[in-house]
């Protein structure tokens, strides 16, 4: 058995995995003693000597072990890692959110960690003290406390960055803290890329391990399906690689499965060919004369996958600025065949006339890059997500609806950017999802082809927020019906777009939700991605459950 041994210390714990017995944590774990065989002795660090007898028992006061927690890794690691409230690259760093909900987040402090051994220690910092923690990587989900924790330790991945390819170039190995479009551009340069996100700036981390639509995914499946192996810091703090061979548990657990299992420290991802790092793709531009039309030439290309594995598309219905835009982006990854793919032909109708059209031969980076300017920073923000079949009328019913009644409800939100997305997920790219063993998310290729909808929007004002909710979560709660009486609900909720309502985990399925807490208890029987990591999906319930919230 492989177990990355960065600390040499930390292989006589891991014998326990070694066993077929359930138990990876000794049900007797010293968290002491599992610092001090990082060498991090509690007796030797003054913030701690609240701690040295009353191991892993809170403090009365979550804010005071948060100032402990925060002052040992300083003492550790030195300020240059550390930030605190008030210093201008606190500030800087809480400005790097997407979301104007995640930067109102105010963490105790902020701790970049650089090297593993170092991640490992703050979550064993994090269980001796009981402050809480959240883990950055991108930074683009939008719900608060998802990647930053309100006085709590938040771990930014930016120093875990890290981008190298092995001696045959067939796998990618990326740090945690990644961007896609770093990762692209340095591939790029070896006529290689990897199946990750399509903006310059989403994060490796939070992408991959929710599942991961990518311009390569019509052929290869989505991110999470191309990850050759994860090195995690698991909640005893040791590191491991799980891959299709060893740990295949986590392996399985960590391709869809968010921030439950572990700090994914390091992605070993399948690297593919992209010669000249070129794509084919871009939008097109469609008055509302032509929506049904789109609505069709849509459902053609989602039904018609399977004959052409290079072709991708979503289609974005927008209302900006008093105008309603039809805006279907089609991608293909082969270059010089792009335009010519059977599966557009939908596009071809000769009622269809677009009133602006930018595909075209592109470098993956540059329209990586160009994409990233429509959605700016510091925007209140909501994600919120449902999937159907394939179906041309539900996609008839949910734009409908959503123009009929956008207007009225929001249309005088200061600063609003409603829309609703439609994204294809053909039945060849659902077959990709049983490659290494398959992944815990419960899409059936049967069952496909699938739209999965987003309805998006951006607002400026935090006083509109529950206005804006609302809207939407009725508006699903329309489509929902709609879709369940025409036979075409999939219960399907894609993390990457759910709202906080939504209990993700839920949705993959009765038996992949047992499986999952399962390995949960076998890596992680303390509760601690549970628990101390509070933040973002989890296995028993929605970000914030018992709302009246649209929430499954
Ligand atoms: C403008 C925009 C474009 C998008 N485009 C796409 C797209 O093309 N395809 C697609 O599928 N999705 C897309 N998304 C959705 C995107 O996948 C999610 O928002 C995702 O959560 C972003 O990842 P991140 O690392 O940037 O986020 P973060 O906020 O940093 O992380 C999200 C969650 O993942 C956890 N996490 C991050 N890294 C790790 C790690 N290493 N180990 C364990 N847990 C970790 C975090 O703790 C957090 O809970 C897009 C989102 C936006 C805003
Ligand atoms: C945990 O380990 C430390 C250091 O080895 C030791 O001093 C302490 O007694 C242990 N605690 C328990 C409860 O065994
Ligand atoms: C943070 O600082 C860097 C340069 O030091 C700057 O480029 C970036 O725009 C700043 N980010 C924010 C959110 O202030
Ligand atoms: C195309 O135009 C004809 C005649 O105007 C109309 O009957 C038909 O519904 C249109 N088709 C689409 C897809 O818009």
């Amino acid at each position: 058995m492989y177990v990355a041994s960065l600390y040499g210390a930390f292989l006589v714990g891991v014998a326990v995995a070694q066993q077929p017995a359930p138990a990876f944590e000794p049900i007797d774990f010293n968290v002491t003693k599992a610092l001090r065989d990082l060498e991090i002795h509690i007796e030797d660090i003054p913030a701690l000597e609240n701690f040295l007898e009353v191991e892993r028992r809170a403090l009365d006061d979550e804010s005071r072990a948060c100032q402990a927690a925060c002052a040992a890794i300083q003492s550790l690691y030195g300020s240059g890692t550390v930030y605190d409230q008030g210093e201008a690259n606190y500030d800087n760093f809480t400005g790097s959110y997407w979301s104007g909900e995640q930067q109102n987040v105010s963490p105790r402090c902020i701790f970049k960690p650089s090297k593993a051994t170092e991640v490992s220690a703050v979550v064993l910092l994090s269980r001796l003290t009981q402050c809480p923690f959240a883990a950055k990587s991108g930074g683009h989900a939008a719900m608060a406390g998802a990647s930053s924790i309100q006085g709590g330790i938040t771990i930014s991945f930016a120093n875990l960055n890290g981008i190298s390819l092995n001696g045959d170039k067939s796998i990618a190995s990326v740090g945690a803290g990644n961007i896609w479009g770093e990762v692209f551009e340095s591939l790029a340069t070896s006529d290689r890329t990897v199946v990750g996100g399509r903006l310059f700036n989403i994060g490796v981390g939070g992408l991959t391990t929710g599942g991961g639509i990518s311009y390569f995914s019509p052929r290869y499946g989505w991110a999470c399906d191309n990850v050759e192996s994860f090195d995690v810091v698991t909640a005893s703090g040791i590191l491991v690689r799980a891959s299709a061979q060893e740990f295949p548990d986590l392996y399985w657990a960590l391709r869809g499965g968010g921030n439950n299992f572990g700090l994914v420290v390091n992605f070993h991802l399948k690297t593919i060919p992209l010669p000249q790092g070129q794509i084919w793709g871009g939008q097109k531009t469609y008055l509302e004369a032509d929506f049904r039309g789109l609505d069709e030439a849509f459902a053609h290309a989602a039904t018609s996958a399977a004959q052409d594995v290079d072709a991708g598309l979503y289609v974005v219905y927008v209302y900006a600025g008093g105008r309603k835009l039809g805006l279907p982006v089609l991608y293909h990854a082969d270059v010089g065949a792009g335009a010519r793919s059977p599966v557009w032909a939908g596009f071809h109708n000769n009622n269809m006339t677009a009133v602006g059209d930018t595909t075209r031969p592109r470098l993956l980076t540059e329209w990586a890059a160009e994409t990233m300017h429509d959605s700016p920073n510091g925007k209140r923000q909501l994600f919120y997500t449902l999937s159907t079949k394939a179906d041309v009328e539900m996609a008839t019913f949910a734009r409908r609806r959503f123009f009929d009644t956008v207007v009225a409800a929001v249309g005088d939100v200061p600063g609003i950017g409603p829309n609703i997305v439609f994204q294809a997920i053909g039945t060849p790219q659902l077959e990709q999802m049983r490659k290494n063993g398959g992944n815990p998310l419960g899409l059936d290729p049967e069952g496909g082809p699938v739209y999965i909808m987003l309805l998006a929007a951006s607002w400026e004002r935090r006083e509109d927020d529950a206005r804006v909710t609302a809207y939407l979560s009725d508006l699903l709660r329309e489509i929902k019906a709609e879709a369940v009486a025409r036979g075409s609900f999939v219960d399907y909720v894609y993390m990457n777009y759910a709202s906080e309502y939504q209990d993700v985990v839920s949705s993959y399925g009765a038996a992949n939700k047992a499986k999952m807490k399962s390995i949960a208890e076998r890596y992680d029987p303390a509760q601690v991605f549970q628990k101390l990591q509070p933040g973002y999906f989890k296995l028993d319930r929605a970000p914030t459950p018992g709302t009246d919230y649209y929430n499954i």
